[in-house]
């Protein structure tokens, strides 16, 4: 299996995308389906920004200052999705606004994964080339395992946080 961050992360994008997909064709009345996947959206959420808040992006803001305002934009999205989140996760599925506020965080990480994927992830690739990129993988690998997994959770917002605190 590759250790490559890049390649890490987008496997995350693409098992986001399909949770997005399958809440997108749930039908107007599946209420108790719609509530399980948007749990399993703020998990998988809450673990992938948690390993780019704290691994891949300070590392490459350091790395590579070029791609410092396409991180620093990032942050700003991330920031925007959690608030969302911690949102969602505070509501019930039957909820008047809860499929609407699962919208807008599906049209809002769309867009932030498009941005990363085309935007700046590839100007990291061949910033920093392959060896970087494993060893970044690799860390991210170790503290997946230790990963916040609810919005709610220690850690899960310390970015955030520090972007409104800075
Ligand atoms: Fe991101
Ligand atoms: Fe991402």
């Amino acid at each position: 299996m590759s250790t490559d961050a890049i390649v890490l992360l987008k496997q995350d994008h693409k098992e986001i995308k399909a949770l997005f997909t399958k809440f997108q064709s749930a039908g107007e009345n599946a209420t108790k389906l719609k509530g399980k996947l948007v749990e399993q959206i703020l998990e998988a959420l809450t673990v992938h920004t948690y390993l780019e808040n704290e691994c891949m992006y300070p590392e490459v803001r350091k790395l590579l200052p070029a791609v410092e305002d396409d991180v620093l934009e990032s942050y700003e999205e991330h920031h925007v999705a959690d608030v969302l989140c911690m949102e969602l996760a505070a509501m019930k599925p039957t909820d008047e606004r809860f499929d609407a506020k699962t919208m807008v965080l599906i049209e809002n990480v769309t867009h932030h994964i498009e941005e990363e994927e085309q935007e700046w992830f590839p100007k990291v690739r061949e910033g920093l080339g392959r060896k970087p990129l494993q060893e970044m993988g690799a860390r991210m690998i170790e503290m997946r395992k230790k990963a916040p997994r609810k919005p709610s959770q220690p850690g899960a917002l310390k970015k955030a946080a520090d972007a409104v605190l800075a």
